[in-house]
């Protein structure tokens, strides 16, 4: 610690700290414009200039280490004057067009003149600056607004890793363009224009929209992936405008990706359903909330007496609260009398959590998500993390390129992060297992595993190691195409850091075989020492907002809410409820089977659309045309809606109350910013209405009173604690001490390389699901579905950029534009799967992301 005077206080900071970080402590107020504390300083703009007892010359705060016995001043005239002048130097080229500038009212730089009290603009010089930029998507860049603090540089490459931008020409004519000239071409998550102290960079879906001061924020959670940033709506008369953060007082720092900062637009789509539709022969008709409940329920009765209450079957969804996930699962259970209830977590997350559940005990992440930042050794294993939580990939940013980390990718696409890797492994497609075995057994051969801790950890250790022992590692050379040498480098980086964070995500927990997958990384786990310690830890990634509450709140039929086993936990929720619960209940997969022959004839879709995201949705598509009666509860049209008896207008994460929970699980409320667009009804009105009209007990309609319930009955929430609306207060859990686990050896499966041509899908960082292909801001950068195409291939096939493809597969075909890039190898394609138009998942059986095709020009 340092010990120094600041304007004659005494202060007390770590050594190292700046004078800035002192006054601060202090409770000294300097300005600053070029300083932005989650990036290293830049040291440029001068305007923190202080006097230091000794100096002849004012030192900058921002930059300059407070130092033993330091006396610094902060305010004097001379500073003043100096301030002002340095200031007054800034604006020199400045246009002073405030009036028609668009960050007027939240402009640092006009906020530092008022205080300098600037008045006028002494200097003038020839404006060399250059012209304004309008050709980059969704971001107007104005050069001569530009203080050329680097800010937005910064963000871009320390925080974001995107490294986009540039700070380009000397002197007058410097500017900050993108690194190689051309329109931006990044992430567009808009971090560069939030940090802009001026209105130098601009978001254009923002432009002329509102001024600053005619917003109300409303604090509240992005829901678009399962990281739960925190945010603020800016709301105008009913109306969201754009959508905030703010730093160092929320979780993610103040960043954003793309679905916060350009997806918002969904919300106020005029595509939005505004009111229940009731199916008449071929055609809908508008229907109050009452009659469109009143058929639902009816249908329901008439079904369940003609035909037993195993006749009736829900999905639930991620994109719903807690409290609505919680509030679908006792409808059906306590209301209808039906355990049919599953949802697309069938298709990776409940798998990865039973997984995960069987080999370690966790039913998430072992940690925090900011431990991931503070870890010696990152390994991203299976995840295009960047596009399926990005504020995972900025915790790795923060670990590897802020804190000097190791990173290791591992993946079958050269992803954004694999770039910057310290070993990327690319192995083949099919070969996971394989991969993780041998980096396991090469942790344990280089003699870098901690021996003291699995030994306290792992029950079955020697039967453990024996297996690894047997692994073989020229086959897994073979089988991954991964070199040796390569192998055991990576293997090194992981042993020898004093902490690891494992994080995996879509291609294991949607691949085939996902369970295997996920015990292979266990083990890995245990064996590297992610599991050891309170940094890194084990972070199974899933894209989907609240992924981890619908599984908390039980939408699966082997499971009540909390993770409860429904054959040992009926009988205390019958109690709570006073009902007698079913028996059985059929999963997703069993769902689709009975509607298949007949056996289930109403079918309740709750914010999810089979059609586009899940696998094998051509054979969804038979079964919603042949189910008796679909009702379908969501805030877009869509194919499923074009297909129901009845539609239900849900509304948007910005439209309702109720928590939600994140892939780390940090419960957090949403916040109210405006009220449901026309008649539509938050969803947990719509269940509970419904609910009312079945039971006779009836339901409680609000929030609090039904979170109170799930209180009593989850164990996993009776913690819970919220310190108000948008803002969490996460769970105090007892860290994660992995003890006697007996992990199970899964080993590799001989010839498990995938063959012929592949096809992968997954999702792209432009979008979230099916939502924000309704929003302009994220449709300007990917306004279409596309085939990824190795260079190679695209020769062979005698295809260029742009050139329309097929795929087939034994399940179904699909056609698209192609991209063309080395970022698939040879052998590889990859498609999104949020576009209607190509509709790719239709190539993919049930349960996989992966399967082979036929490719062919059209
Ligand atoms: Fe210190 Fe800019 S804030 S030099």
């Amino acid at each position: 610690m340092v010990n120094l005077k600041i304007d004659g206080k005494d202060v007390q900071i770590e050594k190292g700290a700046t004078i800035l970080a002192a006054a601060e402590k202090a409770g000294v107020q300097i300005p600053t414009l070029c300083f932005l504390k989650k990036i290293s300083p830049t040291g440029s703009c001068r305007v923190c200039g202080v006097e230091v007892a000794g100096a002849d010359q004012p030192m900058t705060a921002c930059n300059t280490p407070a130092v033993e016995g330091m006396a610094i001043t902060t305010q004097s005239p001379r500073i003043a004057r100096i301030r002002r002048q340095v200031v007054q130097m800034l604006l020199v080229n400045h246009p002073l067009d405030c009036p028609v500038c668009d960050a007027g009212g939240e402009c640092d730089l006009q906020d530092v003149c008022y205080d300098l009290d600037i008045n006028r603009q002494p200097y003038v010089a020839e404006d060399l600056s250059h012209p304004v930029i309008n050709t980059w998507p969704l971001i107007q860049q104005v050069p001569s607004r530009c203080i050329l603090c680097e800010k937005c540089v910064k963000v871009c490459h320390e925080v974001v890793g995107a490294s986009a931008l540039e700070l380009r020409e000397r002197g007058d004519k410097a500017f900050i363009d993108t690194v190689d000239g051309k329109p931006l071409d990044c992430e567009f998550c808009g971090n560069c224009v939030a940090v802009c102290p001026t209105g130098t960079l601009l978001s254009k879906p923002f432009l002329f929209k509102a001024r600053p001061w005619e917003l109300t924020r409303k604090p509240s959670v992005c829901t678009q992936c399962g990281s739960q940033c925190q945010i603020d709506y800016n709301v105008k008369e009913g109306r969201v405008y754009r959508v905030t953060s703010e730093d160092g007082v929320t979780v993610n720092d103040g960043n954003l990706c793309i679905g916060a900062s350009f997806g918002y637009g969904y919300i106020n789509s005029d595509q939005r359903l505004r009111r229940p539709l009731v199916r008449e022969a071929d055609r809908f008709r508008e229907a109050g909330w009452d009659e469109a409940l009143g058929a639902v329920a009816d249908r329901i009765r008439k079904v369940r007496e003609s035909s037993g209450p195993q006749s009736l079957a829900g999905l639930g969804s991620p994109r719903l609260t807690n409290e609505e996930n919680y509030l679908f699962q006792k409808l059906f259970r306590a209301a209808i009398g039906s355990n049919n209830i599953d949802s697309e977590a069938r298709y990776g997350a409940l798998r990865v959590q039973k997984a995960l559940g069987a080999s370690l005990g966790l039913q998430g992440a072992s940690n925090p998500i900011d431990r991931i930042g503070r870890a010696a050794a990152v390994m991203v294993f299976g995840s295009d993390v960047t596009a399926e939580a990005p504020a995972i990939d900025w915790q790795i940013e923060k670990a590897c390129r802020k804190n000097d980390g190791k990173l290791l990718v591992a993946n079958m696409r050269r992803v954004k992060l694999a770039r910057y890797a310290n070993t990327f492994l690319q192995y083949r497609p099919g070969t996971e297992v394989a991969l993780a075995n041998a980096l396991s057994r090469l942790l344990l051969d280089l003699g870098l595993a901690d021996e003291a801790f699995l030994g306290r950890s792992v029950s079955n250790l020697a039967e453990l190691k024996a297996a690894l022992a047997k692994v073989d590692l020229e086959a897994a050379v073979r089988e991954t195409g991964i070199d040796r040498a390569l192998l055991e480098e990576g293997a090194r980086y992981l042993g020898e850091a004093s902490s690891v964070a494992l994080v995996f995500g879509g291609d294991v927990a949607k691949g085939e075989g996902a369970e295997a997958k996920v015990a292979a990384l266990s083990t890995l786990a245990m064996v590297s020492g992610a599991l050891h310690g309170d940094l890194g830890g084990i972070f199974p990634v899933d894209e989907k907002g609240n992924m981890q509450g619908l599984l908390d709140m039980g939408v699966f039929p082997e499971s009540l809410p909390g993770h409860q086993p429904y054959a040992v936990a009926r009988a205390k929720f019958e109690k709570a409820w006073g009902v007698k619960l079913p028996e059985g209940g059929r999963d997703l997969h069993g769902i689709l089977e009975g509607i298949e022959k007949g056996e289930v004839k109403f079918l309740y879709l709750a914010a999810t659309n089979p059609l586009v995201t899940f696998p094998d949705s051509g054979r969804w598509r038979r079964a919603l045309e042949k189910v008796e009666f679909l009702v379908v509860q969501d805030i877009l049209p869509s194919e499923v809606t074009r297909l129901a008896h009845v539609v239900l207008p849900g509304v948007s994460p910005a439209e309702k109350t109720g928590s939600v929970t994140s892939l780390d699980h940090r419960v957090s409320c949403l916040g109210q910013a405006i009220s449901p667009v026309g008649e539509a009804r938050e969803d947990w009105q719509i269940l509970a209405d419904l609910y009312d009209r079945l039971s006779p007990r009836g339901v409680t309609l609000d929030t609090e009173k039904i979170l109170a319930e799930m209180k009593s009955l989850l164990p996993l929430y009776t913690e819970v604690c919220f310190s108000g609306e948008g803002r969490c207060r996460p769970c105090q859990k007892a860290p994660y001490r992995p003890a006697d686990k007996s992990l199970t050896f899964v080993p590799a499966e001989a010839g498990a390389a995938a063959q012929g041509m592949q096809l992968l899908t997954g999702k792209i960082l432009f979008h979230f699901g099916t939502t924000t292909t309704f929003a302009e801001g994220t449709l300007e950068v990917a306004p279409e579905g596309y085939v990824v195409m190795n260079p190679e291939d695209a020769k062979a096939l005698g295809l260029g950029a742009g050139g329309g493809v097929r795929v087939k597969s034994s399940q179904g075909s699909a056609q698209g534009k192609v991209k063309i890039s080395a970022e698939v190898p040879q052998g590889l394609l990859f498609a999104p799967y949020h576009f209607s138009d190509v509709n790719i998942q239709q190539v993919l059986p049930a349960g996989t992301n992966r399967v082979q095709v036929e490719v062919a020009k059209i």
